[in-house]
């Protein structure tokens, strides 16, 4: 019953109205890593998304049972889990319009999110594969670390394939943005609106290369902040990762704060695919995406780096345009000159990976 349907759309989505048109269109979301940490919890959150109409799980063991769990709640997505054995990958991915992907290994204390690129850039590697052969044209969310290296990875596979399409691929950083929104409200005193406190993260995903743009934030920190509590703030906006990993002390990083932000970002996504406009959220994204606005911000960075996350627009083809930094502190600047040259070794690493093995 489309009209219920239609009702309860707008109650889940705190009274968001979408045309008829744009609710006739399906979606078929995939979670790949669908029973980890983040992938259960990740998945539950989509099957509740009434705008997705099918939601297939992958990983390598598990998703029958999460699948069947998932598919006794009323919402209408049809939820499928597989495994590897009987071309699961394939039954899986087959007429996916956003692929998710939380599969790789978390770290534990004392690891850094590039410890992890051994065991996880091949994981990404390989489902990228699947990707590329299956649903070319989906849209792809990369969660599993080091982000930095694999969106690379996933981009070099692609251009391998002949499909790559670099407005499609997404690193997700919005648990950077949600960490900021919620320590800057936290210190404004305003957690009653955190919804409402936004903040651009721009950079990239791990330490340095996650810079927040506090001078843009839609509430403005105290003008008398101390030094020693901003510098304190960007610190911990920054290593957020490190102090979940450390508080679950060996049994692993963020979860659940990442379902929440992945699902987030997936919305935005589909909201955009179905034709929503005016949705921008940053992202970790290739330049070459939007060549005009990635151009412009290349110049701003004053370096020729290959991706960077920056607030990006969404369209129905996915990256509609890259936006640059725009006004910036003295400090912000130092920031993000102290995140290109890490940066630029992990894109690096993603890339000289996947070439050898070609
Ligand atoms: P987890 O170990 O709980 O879950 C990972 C899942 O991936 C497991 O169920 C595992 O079976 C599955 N998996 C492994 N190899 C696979 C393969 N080849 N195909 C399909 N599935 C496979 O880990 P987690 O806590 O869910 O974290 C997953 C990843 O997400 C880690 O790399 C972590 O660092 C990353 N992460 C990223 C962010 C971010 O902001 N981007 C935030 C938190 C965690
Ligand atoms: C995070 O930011 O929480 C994730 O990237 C996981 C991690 O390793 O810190």
């Amino acid at each position: 019953n489309v009209q219920g349907d239609r009702k309860r759309a707008e109650h889940f989505s705190d009274g968001e109205c979408i045309s008829s048109e744009e609710w006739k269109v399906k979606v078929k979301a995939v979670v790949l890593g669908a029973a980890g940490g983040i992938g259960q919890p990740l998945s539950l959150l989509l099957k509740t998304n009434p705008a997705i109409t099918e939601l297939g799980l992958f990983d390598i063991v598990n998703t029958p049972g999460v699948a069947v769990d998932l598919s006794h709640i009323d919402t209408p997505a049809v939820v499928v889990g597989r495994l590897p054995p009987d071309d699961g990958l394939k039954a899986v991915l087959t007429g996916a319009d956003i692929v998710v992907i939380p599969a790789g290994v978390p770290r534990k204390p004392g690891m850094t999110r590039d410890d992890l690129f051994k065991i996880n850039g091949g994981i990404v590697k390989d489902l990228a594969t699947g990707i590329a052969t299956f649903c070319p044209k989906a849209f792809v969310l990369v969660i599993s670390n080091p982000v930095n290296s694999t969106v690379p990875i996933v981009a070099e596979v692609f251009k391998h394939h002949k499909v790559y399409d670099p407005k499609r691929i997404f690193g997700v950083t919005t648990l950077d943005v949600v960490r900021a929104s919620t320590f800057v409200a936290e210190i404004i005193g305003k957690t009653d609106v955190v919804r409402e406190v936004a903040i651009p993260v721009v950079g990239g995903h791990s330490g340095v290369t996650i810079v927040p743009l506090l001078s843009q934030s839609s509430h403005p920190l105290p003008a008398d902040l101390a030094k020693d509590k901003f510098d304190a703030l960007v610190n911990r906006i920054q290593f957020g990762g490190d102090e979940v990993v450390k508080a679950k002390d060996g049994a692993g990083s963020a979860t659940l704060s990442m379902a929440y932000a992945g699902f987030e970002f997936a919305n935005k996504i589909i909201r955009a695919f179905k034709g929503e406009k005016g949705i921008v959220a940053p992202s970790f994204v290739a330049l070459e995406a939007d060549p005009t606005g990635g151009a412009a911000l290349a110049k701003e960075l004053a370096t020729e780096i290959a991706f960077f996350s920056s607030n990006v627009e969404l369209g129905p083809e996915g990256v509609a345009k890259i936006h640059p930094l725009g006004k910036i502190t003295p400090g912000e600047t130092e920031l993000v000159k102290a995140a290109i040259p890490e940066l630029q070794k992990n894109i690096d690493t993603g890339v000289t990976f996947c070439r050898e093995k070609y």
